[in-house]
């Protein structure tokens, strides 16, 4: 796992119990073949990345080597350990690959909503390393015939979201104000829509994916699309509150270029693997303002902070 400025491994760490955890870095190769040849996996999904699009522009170059560079060395790691020679000789068994791709490679987009054929037009340096990464694993899978499929997911959240990303920054910023701890919330664009859904929802769409007898890539997301601002509304409504006394739009949180708005055309997906989404948008944001006034109370107001700056 490369490092994002998050405390993640201490928050994996309490949530898988026993599971074993071994140590990758996506800049390494050797340390990638190392962790595939001592696990063995039948399956692999790489959800690892920069992931957080403002932090793209200013570490554009290293996120073109962990987003985009890294799926490189996993899909090298995978070939190589498989015995798959470069003049694509089938190989010992074969371990089944999972890249998460975004709709941030849509980015401005012509056509809506999105599916599987919709051009890309990414906006940031975050969406043009996913996009390298996503005809990467199409080209292992035509190139060498190995099992690797995208899954391009929209937003997808939940309590355990990074407190840089908007809901989960809503959700906290929601909480604290409510119990007192803060009066404002500084957001940016608050015309920008997404297509946000429940992260438990789109884990079991990616493992539909690699449980399918031919490889293909599937658009993971709702069909259905709200604005920050609706997002915004329905969080402090929850709360009780009105988000007019408190938000204010702060440029710190505007983005050089911004993907105004997304929306999924799953259809693909819910008629080939039988996939729906079982959360809305309102129970989504309601459950996540509600997990965080939870973990408010209990941490006097703390949680959250650890998670540093999100302005770019
Ligand atoms: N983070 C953030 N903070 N976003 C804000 C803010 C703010 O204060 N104010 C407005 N926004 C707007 C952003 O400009 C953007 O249009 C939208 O809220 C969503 O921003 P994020 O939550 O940061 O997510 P994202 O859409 O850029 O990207 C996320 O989803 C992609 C699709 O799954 C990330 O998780 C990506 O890694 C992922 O690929």
């Amino acid at each position: 796992m490369a490092g994002q400025s998050n405390p993640r491994v201490r928050h994996l760490r309490q949530l898988l119990g026993d599971v074993r955890l071994v140590r990758g870095d996506l800049l390494d190769q050797g340390s990638l073949i190392a962790a595939v040849e001592r696990v063995q996996p039948d399956e692999v999904y790489n959800l690892a990345a920069i992931s957080y699009v403002p932090m793209s522009w200013q570490q554009a170059e290293l996120t073109g080597e962990v987003t985009g560079l890294g799926v490189l060395r996993v899909l090298e790691a995978i070939r190589v350990c498989s015995g798959i020679s470069a003049s694509r000789s089938p190989g010992r068994g074969q371990i089944r690959f999972y890249q998460a791709s975004t709709s941030e490679m849509f980015g401005q987009v012509t056509v809506t909503p999105q599916n599987e054929q919709t051009p890309f037009h990414p906006r940031s340096p975050y969406g043009v390393a996913k996009a390298y990464g996503h005809f990467l694993t199409q080209n292992y899978r035509e190139s060498y015939g190995m099992f690797a499929v995208s899954g391009i997911m929209f937003n997808h959240e939940s309590p355990r979201r990074g407190a840089e990303f908007v809901t989960r920054k809503v959700s906290l910023g929601v909480a604290k104000i409510k119990l007192g701890y803060e009066r404002q919330l500084r957001l940016g664009n608050l015309h920008a829509s997404r297509d946000w859904g429940f992260a438990g929802d789109y884990v079991r769409a990616m493992q539909l994916m690699l449980g399918q007898d031919q490889p293909a890539d599937y658009v993971i997301g709702t069909g259905v699309t709200h604005a920050v601002e609706a997002l915004v509304e329905r969080a402090f409504r929850h709360a009780g509150l009105d988000w007019h006394d408190h938000v204010v739009t702060d440029t710190a949180f505007i983005r050089p270029a911004e993907v105004d708005r997304l929306c999924a055309d799953p259809a693909k997906a819910r008629d080939e693997l039988g996939w729906e989404p079982k959360m809305g948008f309102e129970e989504l944001v309601c459950m996540m303002v509600d997990a965080d006034l939870e973990l408010l109370a209990a941490s006097g107001g703390l949680a959250g902070d650890s998670f540093g700056t999100d302005s770019w």
